[in-house]
């Protein structure tokens, strides 16, 4: 799905006016897939003051695999339409600055994260996780807890008790807001969930209430002979038929029920539509087309821009994003904050900005993200001028919606500051680059899949015993090739950037002959990754 994403749905995500807060940024989801956008200002008035069920999914717009869940996603949200009268949805996503503050205090620990909260939601806790990320089960998990959580006068998922006769089955349903003009009788097997799921299938047809029947006898009572005591329908003046079907299915009951309600005139709520008018603009259009076509033409370059984003949202997203961080995990931010002081291509205010937090970290026995946010926040204060000016990907740039970005220039930063480090007088110990983006990938890092990745790969290939600054760079230059290797052909593949063995034949003929040229290698990345070597494209407007 995503990777046949046409140019007009770039010019949508492009396009739309900035008045919105959601609008302008690329959004996996939208309201014509049943899924509403929520952030720090919206999700809990939404999830305190809507009637319904809630399913929510966290995400990072930047993780293959919440890429890769969101076709799968989106066909659920769909489905569950039909569950509008009593399931919203909606979806969050940490990798959005504004967004901060919510995941942190849902305690989003990885993405995607499916979490439910009941109609009664006041405010407390952080929902309960549906712990899969199968269609059916979600499906199923949703529905159990709905029918758990949901007893009102139109819809009752407790079974009629056998005391019940044509009139005080009829009373529960009259008088206001009731607009079921029929009551469809389901029975319930022990252990089996027929009568529940027929009553969700059917929630379309305000004209029907299904209710479930545990205990046939009260079908007897109803009037119905013994051989026509599993799925009934009544109208309101007490009439009821028995009907047949040829399945035990609740889709096979709800079919049943639907046809007889057609045959009687009734028909069902509109199904979800599928048409939205796009804004165009074709002005940031052409600028990115122009930034991709540059960018392809110069193999060799990389851009300052895409370290100064990676920096940016490491500091004002990715680290904040954290609850409480102190032990190892306040280690492991230290680390990360003692490289970047040491190398990065920032302004001179942002060496200030690095060097302030890490000498305020120094003497912090715990934090919260929270906490760090601020004391950035406070740091960037003191500050004549601004520090992150880039506010795009340049190198990074992909040339279809959602792919390539932050992930890539964290790869880009990484390579960086392995090559940086490798440079006389040599501020940091050898493997030091590779310790903090370890220690980032274990404790902080919102793509779930992409750290569990390279934990188990730094395992493997032994990240622990790189001990000169060399090894350093061609340690990861190796580890980034396995991981091109293994998402070669995946669906988040820009398919104008291919993963490849890096780099390419025609890009350095010497690094490869048969066999890799570890020192050819070395001075390739050596070269490319200087800092005095980073280009200038696209920093500023072009
Ligand atoms: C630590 C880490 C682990 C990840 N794990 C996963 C995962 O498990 N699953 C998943 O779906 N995605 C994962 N990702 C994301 C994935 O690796 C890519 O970042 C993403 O698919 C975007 O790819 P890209 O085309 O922009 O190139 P990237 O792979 O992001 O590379 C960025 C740039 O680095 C340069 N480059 C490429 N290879 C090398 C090399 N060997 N040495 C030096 N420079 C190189 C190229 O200029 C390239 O454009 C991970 C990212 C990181 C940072
Ligand atoms: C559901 O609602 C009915 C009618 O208001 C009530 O009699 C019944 O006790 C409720 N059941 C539960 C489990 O709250
Ligand atoms: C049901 O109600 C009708 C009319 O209100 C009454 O005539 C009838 O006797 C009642 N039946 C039972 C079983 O209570
Ligand atoms: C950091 O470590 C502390 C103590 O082990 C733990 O409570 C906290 O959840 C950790 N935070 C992160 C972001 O891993
Ligand atoms: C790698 O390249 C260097 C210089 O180009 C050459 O001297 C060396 O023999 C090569 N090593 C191998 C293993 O091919
Ligand atoms: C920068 O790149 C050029 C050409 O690619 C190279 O000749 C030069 O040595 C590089 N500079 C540094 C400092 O590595």
């Amino acid at each position: 799905m995503i990777e046949t994403l046409p140019v007009i749905i770039w010019l949508l995500i492009l396009a739309t006016p900035k008045a919105n807060a959601l609008a302008g940024e690329p959004s996996l989801y939208n309201e014509a897939d049943n899924v509403i956008n929520a952030d720090t200002d919206t999700l809990l008035p939404y999830l305190r003051t809507t009637p319904n069920g809630k399913l929510v999914q966290f995400l990072n717009i930047f993780c293959g695999h919440c890429r890769r869940f969101a076709p799968i996603f989106k066909a659920v949200a769909r489905e569950l339409y039909k569950w509008k009268r009593v399931l919203s949805i909606y979806a969050v996503d940490c990798a959005q600055a504004r967004n901060v503050e919510v995941c942190r205090d849902f305690q989003i620990l990885q993405t995607p994260t499916l979490r439910y909260f009941p109609p009664a939601f006041s405010g407390g806790g952080i929902g309960i996780n549906i712990p899969t990320l199968s269609p059916t089960k979600i499906i199923d998990l949703l529905a159990g807890h709905l029918a758990k959580d949901i007893n009102t006068s139109l819809l009752r998922f407790e079974p009629l008790t056998p005391d019940n006769n044509v009139n005080t089955t009829l009373a529960d349903h009259k008088g206001p807001g009731h607009t079921e003009e029929y009551i469809a009788l389901v029975l319930q097997p022990k252990g089996s969930n027929i009568g529940r799921d027929t009553i969700l299938e059917l929630l379309p047809y305000p004209a029907v209430a299904v209710r479930i029947v545990d205990d046939s006898r009260i079908f007897s009572n109803l009037g119905l002979a013994p051989h026509d005591q599993k799925l009934a329908i009544m109208d309101l003046a007490g009439n009821i038929h028995a009907l047949k079907t040829v399945q035990e299915s609740s889709q096979a009951y709800a079919a049943g029920i639907a046809e007889y309600l057609a045959q009687m005139g009734r028909t069902p709520l509109p199904p979800l539509s599928t048409t939205r008018a796009p804004h165009i603009s074709r002005i940031r259009y052409k600028e990115k087309q122009q930034i991709l076509s540059t960018v392809l033409r110069n193999p060799h370059m990389i851009y300052k821009a895409d370290v100064e984003q990676a920096i940016d949202i490491l500091l004002h997203i990715e680290l904040p994003k954290a609850g409480l961080i102190e032990g190892n995990n306040l280690t492991a931010l230290r680390n990360i904050i003692s490289v970047l002081r040491h190398h990065n291509p920032l302004n001179k205010e942002g060496k200030l900005l690095l060097t302030g937090i890490h000498d305020s970290l120094i003497t912090q026995k715990r934090l919260t993200g929270g906490e760090f946010a601020d004391l950035v926040k406070s740091k960037e204060k003191e500050l004549e001028e601004d520090v992150f000016k880039a506010k795009r990907f340049v190198g990074c740039t992909a040339s279809r919606p959602f792919l390539r970005g932050f992930t890539c220039s964290l790869w880009t930063l990484f390579h960086y500051l392995t090559v940086a480090a490798a440079k006389p007088p040599n501020y940091l110990a050898a493997g030091s680059v590779l310790s903090a983006m370890h220690g980032f990938a274990k404790h902080f890092f919102g793509c779930t899949d992409c750290a569990q990745h390279f934990l188990a790969m730094a395992a493997r290939r032994h990240i622990e015993s790189v001990t000169d600054h060399d090894s350093e760079i061609l340690w990861l230059w190796e580890a980034h090739n396995e991981v091109n290797n293994r998402l070669a052909g995946d669906t988040t593949e820009d398919p104008m950037f291919p993963k490849i063995q890096f780099p390419r034949k025609k890009d350095c003929p010497s690094c490869k002959n048969e066999k890799w040229n570890q020192s050819e290698v070395l001075k390739y990345l050596k070269n490319i990754y200087d800092t005095q070597n980073l280009s200038d494209y696209g920093y500023n407007e072009l």
